[in-house]
C-alpha cells in the first residue's frame, strides 16, 4: 500500500481525490492519503506566513509550522516533494519513479513562497511546468493522480497504461470505439481486419507519426528498435 501525507492550508482542495480511480484505490487499501493543515501546528498565533527578511513582495510560509508537521508524520523513508516552480519538472517518467515508493509527502506552498531552509527537509523538489499556479495544491493533486494510476492493480488491466502517451516514449496513437460509421467518418480498415499483426505496426507508425508531428524532441533520445528506425524513414520520406 502506498501512504501519501499531503501538507496544505487548504485540505478541502483535496475533493477531487475522493472520486474516480484515485478515490477507488483508496477503498481498495492500495492508497492512504492523509493531510496536515500545518497552520495547526504554528506557534506563532497560527502565523504560517512572514515578511522576508531583506524586504521585498508577498509573505512566505515559516519553517516552524512545516518542520513540526513534518516531525509529527510517521514514515520511515519517505521521498518528501516540495511544490515549487523552480523544481524539475514533473512527467511520466518522474510519476513512474514515484509509483515505486511507498510513502510520499507533499508540501504544498502558498503564498511568495518558502524560507529557504524548509528545502533542507525534502528529497525533491518539483514543478508541474513553466507557469506559477497560487498554490501548490492543485499541483500536488495532478502528480497523485498520474502517480497513483500506476500503482499495480490500481487500473483493472495492468495493459491498460502500456500504451499511454509517453509511457513507451511516443505519444499514443489515434483509437477508434464503435460504431463503425458516425457523420460519415469511418474507421480505418486495418482495425476492422482482426489481423493483429498488421494493426501492431498501423498502430506503431501512428504513434511514430504523431510523435513526429507533434513532440519531435520526444525523439531525439528516444532509442529505436531496427523495426521503428525503418518505419521512421519511411514516414520522413512519405513526407
Ligand atoms: C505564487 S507561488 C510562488 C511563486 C514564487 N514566488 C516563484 O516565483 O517561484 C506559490 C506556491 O504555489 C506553488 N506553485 C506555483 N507554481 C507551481 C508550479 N508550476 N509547480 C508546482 N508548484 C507550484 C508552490 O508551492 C509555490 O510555493
Amino acid at each position: 500500500m502506498m501512504k501519501i501525507d499531503i501538507l496544505t492550508l487548504f485540505p478541502e482542495m483535496f475533493a477531487p481525490l475522493e472520486h474516480s480511480i484515485v478515490g477507488k484505490a483508496k477503498d481498495k487499501g492500495l492508497l492512504e492519503i492523509n493531510y496536515h493543515n500545518f497552520r495547526e501546528n504554528a506557534e506563532k498565533a497560527r502565523h504560517v506566513d512572514d515578511e522576508p527578511y531583506g524586504g521585498g513582495q508577498g509573505m512566505l510560509l515559516r519553517a516552524q509550522p512545516i518542520f513540526d508537521t513534518i516531525d509529527k508524520i510517521e514514515a520511515k523513508n519517505p521521498r518528501v516533494i516540495l511544490l515549487d516552480p523552480a523544481g524539475r519538472t514533473f512527467d511520466q517518467s518522474y510519476a513512474e519513479e514515484l509509483a515505486q515508493e511507498d510513502e510520499l509527502i507533499f508540501i504544498c506552498g502558498h503564498y511568495e513562497g518558502y524560507d529557504e531552509r524548509i528545502k533542507t527537509l525534502v528529497t525533491d523538489e518539483i514543478s508541474l511546468g513553466d507557469f506559477v499556479l497560487t498554490g501548490g495544491e492543485l499541483a500536488a493533486m495532478t502528480m497523485v493522480d498520474a502517480t497513483v494510476r500506476l500503482i499495480p492493480d490500481v487500473i483493472g488491466k495492468e495493459a491498460s497504461h502500456q500504451d499511454d502517451s509517453f509511457s513507451s516514449g511516443l505519444l499514443e496513437y489515434p483509437q477508434y470505439t464503435r460504431p463503425y460509421e458516425y457523420r460519415g467518418m469511418t474507421v480505418p480498415d486495418v482495425l476492422m481486419s482482426g489481423h493483429h499483426e498488421n494493426i501492431r505496426q498501423w498502430r506503431l507508425e501512428q504513434s511514430l507519426r504523431k510523435t513526429l508531428q507533434r513532440r519531435p524532441d520526444l525523439l531525439e533520445n528516444y532509442d529505436f528498435s531496427e523495426e521503428e528506425a525503418k518505419l521512421l524513414e519511411k514516414i520522413k520520406k512519405e513526407g
